[in-house]
């Protein structure tokens, strides 16, 4: 079974998604990054993003979170603490969502996995 199918397919992604933004644009460290943000828009990219991973296919991954986030990076300063809160965002909403801990465990890792190329780095 796909990490995917083990966290409930879609409408599970879906709820994840909707609660982590809730989260991600209620923190003031991360507010500025969102700003003129179209959040419809943003939030059905990264249903499909989850998706994907959860599917378990990876590639590409690494090359679009680095195109997806350099503007970030270059001109307003994205870097660790912003990364950091993001992924405790995540592990937050998982924990909410009563998903599993070793699915919690294997979602981080894959988020952490791609540390370096949001950051571009
Ligand atoms: C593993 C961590 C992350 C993943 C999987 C992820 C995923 C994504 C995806 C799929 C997009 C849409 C890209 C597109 O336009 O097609 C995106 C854009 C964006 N991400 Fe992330 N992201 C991550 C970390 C972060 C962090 C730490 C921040 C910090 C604030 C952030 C802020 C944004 C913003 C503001 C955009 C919109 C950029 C724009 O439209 O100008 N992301 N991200």
């Amino acid at each position: 079974m796909s990490l995917y199918d083990a966290v409930g397919g879609d409408a599970a992604v879906n709820a994840a998604v909707d609660l982590f933004y809730e989260k991600v644009l209620a923190d003031p460290i991360l507010i500025p990054f969102f700003e003129g943000v179209n959040m419809d828009g943003q939030s059905a990219k990264q249903k499909a993003f989850f998706t994907t991973i959860f599917k378990g296919d990876t590639a590409g991954a690494d090359a679009y979170m680095r195109r997806a986030h350099k503007g970030l990076v270059d001109n307003k300063g994205l870097s660790d603490p912003h990364f950091n809160a993001v992924a405790g965002h995540l592990q937050a909403t998982l924990q909410e969502l009563e998903v599993p801990a070793d699915l919690i465990t294997q979602i981080m890792g894959a988020a952490a996995g791609l540390k370096n190329a949001v950051l571009n780095r």
